[in-house]
């Protein structure tokens, strides 16, 4: 029997604050280089456009170099290129598009636009290069999947009635819960990015010391809303600081904890009501926020409730920002065919690309 060829994507994202280039073979990850930028953002709290552009300019080349030489593969090895065109940055998407279109026109190779939020959705089908990782294989029987994505920028509810086929459920209204999360770390002065130090720190904290409240908990829809949470734990934050403007440590591990509950209670109520709503197989987690553990504690309570299996992505890698899950999102756009063979010009930045 003829062996079915493998697909050779190299894949590269600069949405936000990490240059990432990858190479994948189908769903095999067999090199994800992630160039952080975190270190230069930390000091202003948060990422500033142009010094991420400035930066993935600078790192954008050796980045898809390393990609390639990990992967032992070259140009001509390559079967497409892919790129994330949004949503994200305009100024940082365009050098990953510029990168892109430039390796596609010299190689000859086809282009894949990918969306962003669906390399995210889809990560948890990445396996390592051997060929492990979740352990599942997606027939016409295993959708609707419901897809419930947390990261800085975005918190989303997604049904995927078919790979390529979303439809967004619920999402925020204002803040991501990411972005409460590193809010919230900044008026402590916690550092950034604050969501990992948050999780730290509450660890030692108690979760009920402090009542916030839970935003659109009681609102007839799947939709978020942060920013109610971040003002009202500053209100408290600075009620605290009246008697003792240097809040100690216990103070400040209660508040954490206090914090990340609302927020992980905030994203359970509407997760709750998606998957009593929409009955799917499977529930795909992805996004930075989802390596919070105890966040992934209650999501796997909610899905024993629901019987059904949840999966992760395997690694925290392909949980924050990376190129290897635009690969995988890209894999099966190169077998639906939807790549540009020629005019590249044609595809632009969308800062602001939805399902
Ligand atoms: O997915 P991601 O890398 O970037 C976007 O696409 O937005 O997510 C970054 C976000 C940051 O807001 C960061 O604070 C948050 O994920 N994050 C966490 C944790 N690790 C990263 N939030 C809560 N707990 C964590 N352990
Ligand atoms: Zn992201």
């Amino acid at each position: 029997m003829q062996k079915r060829k493998l697909t050779t994507i190299l894949s590269i994202d600069t949405s936000c604050d990490e240059t990432s280039a990858s190479v994948t073979e189908n769903l095999k990850v067999l090199s994800n280089v992630i160039a952080s930028q975190v270190d230069l953002h930390r000091k202003w709290g948060g990422v500033v456009p142009t010094i991420a552009k400035r930066a993935h300019e600078e790192n954008i080349d050796a980045t898809v170099k390393e990609a390639l030489t990990r992967s032992r593969k070259s140009f001509a090895d390559l079967d497409a290129v892919a790129v994330t065109h949004g949503p994200g940055l305009a100024i940082a998407l365009e050098i990953g598009i510029k990168k892109a279109k430039e390796i596609c026109k010299t190689h000859h190779k086809p282009l894949i636009p990918v969306n962003h939020m669906e390399g995210h959705l889809l990560s948890p089908l990445a396996t390592n290069s051997k060929g492990t990782g979740n352990d599942l294989s997606l027939q016409k029987g295993s959708f609707p999947i419901l897809g419930f994505l947390v990261s800085g920028g975005h918190t989303e509810i997604v049904v995927v009635s078919a790979i390529g086929k979303y439809q967004k459920i619920g999402e925020t209204i204002d803040d991501a819960a990411g972005e409460a999360f590193d809010k919230f770390a900044k008026m402590l002065n916690l550092g950034y990015p604050g969501g990992e130090i948050v999780e730290r720190l509450a660890l030692k904290g108690n979760q009920k010391a402090y009542t916030l409240p839970r935003p659109m908990a009681n609102i007839d829809n799947l939709n978020y809303s942060f920013s109610g949470l971040k003002t009202a734990a500053l209100y408290l934050i600075q009620k605290l600081q009246t008697t003792s403007p240097n809040l100690n440590k216990p103070e400040i591990c209660d508040l954490c904890a206090s914090f990340q509950e609302a927020v992980i209670d905030s994203l359970m109520i509407k997760l709750r009501k998606a998957l009593n709503l929409k009955n799917p197989h499977y529930l795909f987690c992805g996004g930075g926020v989802i390596s919070n553990l105890s966040l992934r504690r209650q999501i796997r309570h909610e899905a024993r409730l629901a019987k059904i299996p949840v999966f992760f992505p395997r690694n925290d890698r392909l949980t924050t920002d990376n190129a290897a899950m635009i690969g995988i999102a890209a894999y099966f756009k190169f077998q639906r065919k939807e790549f540009l063979l020629k005019n590249f010009n044609k595809l632009d930045r969308q800062p602001n690309l939805s399902f």
